[in-house]
């Protein structure tokens, strides 16, 4: 190789890198970074954007580089020259990935053990997935609830399970994810370091309303979130009946799939529930609008409302509800 070949890929090589480095700095595909977890992923992600932005530009590089040096030219119908293989090439395009991957590997692995690294005295929230609706538990302060609320610079030990079927628990804005398996309890820890409200999704498709299956983290400062348990805790105690009604209505993921304008839901999956407890009774002659709404609740196949799919609302209801909590959301029904 003479000496201008090899300042010529030196350049490139330094131009290439030099590229790599930009794009991994300034380009950010990532929503906001709201956890210490967050912070670390987004350090790898960069250093694997700016070795793919290096791999990407090298190859595509070469490959319009050889479409318009090597191109046949006019007239020119011989042969090009034959060649065997170059062993030094086949040594340098296999080390140099097995070194990438290396690297990629060591350094994924200390972010994943970094951001597993469990404190103190953290906060638990146990969480249960359910079609088709998040349930937040803090035991040690015995509140449930379908909104999460953190405080920040604290980490968070999630409990994760399901009640039916296989969901996922992702948080974008903390860049965490953790399947929630029937039977199975799995940890994770997180440091929210950013106030606000971010959205939690579904990121495992569980059935018709897996799309409809949100529900907002509330990050707050140590003396909100006290306070907010505190108002929690209250609201164990007795609440008016269409507030019961209500808080049931989302509890359970009712308002994931129904359109119900008191209980700000739009869901769409299944019929409209507006105006439904004056309707109820004139569906099916011979069964009052109490009777049409429990059996529907009970048992989902009963009466398919026309245009709807059936067999797309869970049928355990009954083992799940109980029989105060089918009154009450009844009751509620029948209010609208
Ligand atoms: Cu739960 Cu998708």
């Amino acid at each position: 190789m003479n000496l201008r070949r090899i300042v010529t890929l030196v350049v490139l090589a330094v131009v290439l890198i030099g590229l790599g480095v930009l794009v991994a700095s300034t380009v950010n595909l990532m929503p906001e970074e709201a956890s210490v977890q967050a912070q670390m992923v987004d350090r790898l992600f960069r250093l694997l954007m700016g070795i793919a932005t290096v791999i990407f530009v090298a190859v595509e590089g070469a490959l319009v580089y050889a479409v318009v040096r090597f191109r046949r030219r006019a007239g020119d119908d011989t042969d090009g020259p034959a060649v065997h293989g170059s062993t030094t090439l086949e040594a340098v395009w296999t080390a140099i990935p097995a070194l990438i991957v290396i690297v990629i590997a060591f350094v994924s692995f200390r972010v994943l053990a970094a951001s597993a690294v469990r404190e103190a005295e953290p906060v638990v929230v146990e969480v249960v997935g359910r079609q088709f609706t998040w349930e937040f538990r803090y035991p040690e302060a015995d509140v449930t609830s379908t909104e999460l609320h953190l405080p920040v610079d604290r980490q968070v030990r999630f409990e994760i399970t399901s009640d039916d079927v296989i969901h996922s628990l992702w948080i974008p804005e903390f860049r965490i994810k953790q399947d929630a398996t029937p039977g199975r309890v799995a940890e994770m820890v997180i440091t929210p370091t950013r106030l606000g409200r971010f959205p939690i999704r579904c990121a495992e498709l569980c059935g018709a309303a897996h799309a409809a299956m949100t529900a907002e983290v509330v990050v707050e400062s140590g003396e909100e979130f006290a306070a907010w348990l505190e108002g929690q805790r209250g609201a164990g105690l007795p609440v008016s009946p269409g507030d019961l009604g209500r808080r049931l209505f989302s509890q359970y993921g009712c308002n994931a799939c129904h359109t119900l304008a008191d209980a700000v839901a739009a869901g769409v999956v299944g019929p409209s529930l507006d105006g439904i407890g004056a309707a109820a009774g004139s569906f099916v002659p011979g069964l009052d609008a109490r009777a049409y709404l429990e059996q529907s609740i009970l048992d989902p196949e009963a009466f398919v409302v026309e245009g709807f799919p059936s067999g797309v609302m869970p049928p355990n209801f009954g083992d799940r509800l109980t029989g105060e909590e089918l009154q009450a959301l009844v009751d509620y029904l029948l209010s609208q």
